[in-house]
């Protein structure tokens, strides 16, 4: 039995989308998606709640879980900082905007600050090339990203905190 449980307002939209998708293996991605908002990253004790809620085994559930690499499967810093590496975004300067990171916060690509903050990760294109190089703050795009912009919004973070 799962400790595990959405929130009122996740209950209703997973209700939603049940009646929205044809099967439970269809609703594995939606279900683990609102997991993750409510969360921060899907835990061992939220794939069984999602095994049990969908008629799966929890391994069904790991196993889907550990194939996409948006899912985080431990906990992450307040401020998820996805950082575009495929080519628009090298070529734009996504390599500069990463040594920065490294030298402003002091994480490499899958760490997580030491005060819990920021957590770094490096992702495929994110199909916004035209605004190359792209940062994903928490979700949130933020295109023709410059060291300077970049910055400015870690500072923000860290006033906000
Ligand atoms: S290459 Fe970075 S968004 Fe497409």
């Amino acid at each position: 039995m799962s400790k595990f449980k959405y929130t009122d307002e996740n209950e209703k939209e997973f209700q939603r989308l049940l009646k929205k998708y044809p099967n439970s293996d269809a609703m594995m991605l939606p279900g683990l998606w609102l997991v993750q908002e409510q969360e921060g990253w899907v835990s061992p004790d939220a794939m069984i709640f999602m095994a049990d809620r969908l008629g799966k085994s929890p391994v069904e559930v790991h196993s889907f879980a550990t194939f996409y690499t948006m899912f985080n499967l431990k906990p992450i810093g307040t401020y998820h900082i996805e950082l575009c590496k495929t080519l628009s975004c090298m070529l734009m300067g996504a390599h500069e905007l990463k040594k920065f990171i490294k030298e402003t916060i002091g994480i490499e690509p899958g760490q997580t600050s030491e005060d819990g903050k920021f957590h770094f990760s490096e992702v495929e294109c994110q199909g916004a090339c035209g605004g190359a190089p792209m940062i994903a703050l928490n979700n949130e795009y933020h295109e023709k990203m410059s060291v300077e912009k970049l910055k400015n919004i870690i500072q923000e973070c860290k006033n906000e905190c």
